[in-house]
Formats: structure tokens, C-alpha cells, sequence
């Protein structure tokens, strides 16, 4: 697997996993990881996929919102187009986005979808924050304004893991916490603010055309699994699968069942 950099805009670097030749399969993570969290999935679907996981700007290797940018939502699916761009991919994609990764992959939906072959929609919700969410965004971003994300990721682990990884899976919750401790308190306060102030994205569901999966862990806290279900039922052409013992990181605590089900999706195409 390769971890490199490329200039999608001048003096703007994103990084990138890369592996695999075929069709193009595309993974954004969650906050606050980076493209490292997509491991075991590069791993499995190199073997099919041109698999390409970028770092979101200001994670992993990826440049930062500058000083004068207001982080959005929107500005990082951009990035993801110019990506695209920058590495002459002029076939359709399929595009898997994790919470964050989510909100990314539904602006992406929306903004090009032109370019999209399939979807999944990982523990994730097109819905805006609720002004109760949004109040603690800021709480959050005032804390990481003193604290650093290792003091974050403590206060955060609890709900981004299910109760069975975190009762029997400490090589998981060992890997989540570096990771995330590895992460600017920038990046995680630009992130907070572009989660924030995202736009509403429900009435648009309707309106993506192309195949797609919904996958929700059983155990997560931060997005019911209702929620998923919701999701898929007002998208045309998808269905939900549930992964268990997994909660908000379905990808990472059950990743055997989550490659079985991505996998069983990927073979319709
Ligand atoms: C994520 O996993 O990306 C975040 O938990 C998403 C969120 O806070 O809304």
C-alpha cells in the first residue's frame, strides 16, 4: 500500500492511500481519524479495486484549511473532485464514507453526481445537526482550543466504540486512540465547525440514482441504527445491512462482516 501526496489546488496538498487496479473504490473516513483507519479495507478490496483513501484536509498528511477558508462539509467533497482530478480518474466511482466520510460522500452525491457509480453510506445521517448537537460542536471546539486531541479522543472513545469492542477488543481501541491522538487540535476544531454548520441533506436522498448501501453497527451510540434504516428507505435503489458487536467504527470493530457485506454489495457491479 502506498501513502502519498498530490497538489489538487496550488499550494494544496491532499494524501492518499492507494492500492489495487480495477475500478475505482473510493473510502473517507470518520472524525478525527484519517485514511489509516481503512486498513483492513484496502487490504481486502485491493484485490479487485483501485482502492484510494484520501486524509481529509487537515488529517493524516493532508494540508489544512488555511486561515482565511471557512471549513465546510462542501469544501471537502471539492477536494475529493479535485482529487479525482488531479489523478485522471475519469470513471465512475464508488464511493464509501464513514460519519464524516458520510456527510463528505452525500455533498459529493449531490455536487457531482456525474461521477458516481455506487454508494455506502457508513454510520452516518443526512440529517443537520440538532441545535443541541450543534451547542456541544462548539463546546468541543472551544475545549480543543486548550486541550490537545489526546485529551479529545479520551473524552470521545466511549462513544465512538461499541460496548463489545471496548469489553473484548483493546487492539481496536489501542488503534483508535493513537490515531485520533495523532491528529492536530486544528484539524479537529476545523472539522467540528465544518460537521456544525453542514446543511441538511434528508430532502436530497430521494434524489441519488445510483445503488447504495447503508451500514450501521448495532452498538452505536452516536447513530442509531434507526437512523440508518431511515436513510436507506428513502434512497431508491439501496438496502441496510447491520454489522454487530460493532458500534460508530463498524468498519474497524467488526471488519469481517463489514468487508462480507460491502463485498456481497461490490459483486452486483
Ligand atoms: C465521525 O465519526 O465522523 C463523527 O463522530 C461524526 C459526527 O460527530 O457527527
Amino acid at each position: 500500500m502506498n501513502h502519498k501526496g498530490i497538489e489538487i489546488a496550488s499550494g494544496m496538498e491532499i494524501s492518499y492511500r492507494e492500492s489495487g487496479q480495477g475500478s475505482p473504490l473510493i473510502f473517507l473516513h470518520a472524525f478525527p481519524l484519517a485514511s489509516a483507519m481503512w486498513e483492513k479495507q484496502i487490504e481486502t478490496f485491493s484485490a479487485t479495486h483501485r482502492v484510494i483513501a484520501p486524509d481529509a484536509r487537515g488529517f493524516g498528511g493532508s494540508d489544512g484549511f488555511r486561515e482565511n477558508e471557512t471549513p465546510s462539509i462542501l469544501q471537502m467533497a471539492r477536494d475529493l473532485n479535485a482529487l479525482l482530478d488531479a489523478l485522471q480518474i475519469e470513471e465512475e466511482i464508488i464511493l464509501c464514507g464513514l460519519s464524516m466520510g458520510g456527510y463528505i460522500a452525500l455533498a459529493f452525491a449531490r455536487e457531482y453526481s456525474q461521477r458516481l457509480r455506487a454508494l455506502i453510506l457508513c454510520d452516518t445521517r443526512a440529517e443537520a445537526d440538532t441545535p443541541e448537537a450543534r451547542a456541544k460542536r462548539s463546546e468541543n471546539i472551544a475545549f480543543l482550543e486548550s486541550h490537545d486531541s489526546a485529551a479529545f479522543i479520551g473524552k470521545m472513545l466511549p462513544n465512538l466504540l461499541g460496548e463489545t469492542t471496548r469489553r473484548d477488543n483493546s487492539g481496536v481501541v489501542e488503534t483508535v486512540r493513537v490515531l485520533a491522538s495523532s491528529q492536530s487540535a486544528k484539524a479537529c476544531r476545523d472539522a467540528l465547525r465544518a460537521m456544525r454548520d453542514r446543511p441538511n441533506r434528508s430532502d436530497e436522498l430521494e434524489d441519488i440514482g445510483v445503488p447504495t448501501l447503508v451500514v450501521a453497527g448495532n452498538e452505536d451510540g452516536i447513530i442509531p441504527i434507526e437512523v440508518a434504516r431511515a436513510t436507506a428507505a428513502k434512497i431508491a435503489n439501496a438496502r441496510c445491512e447491520i454489522v454487530t458487536g460493532a458500534g460508530h467504527l463498524s468498519n474497524l470493530e467488526n471488519a469481517a462482516q463489514f468487508n462480507a457485506v460491502s463485498r456481497e454489495f461490490l459483486d452486483d457491479f
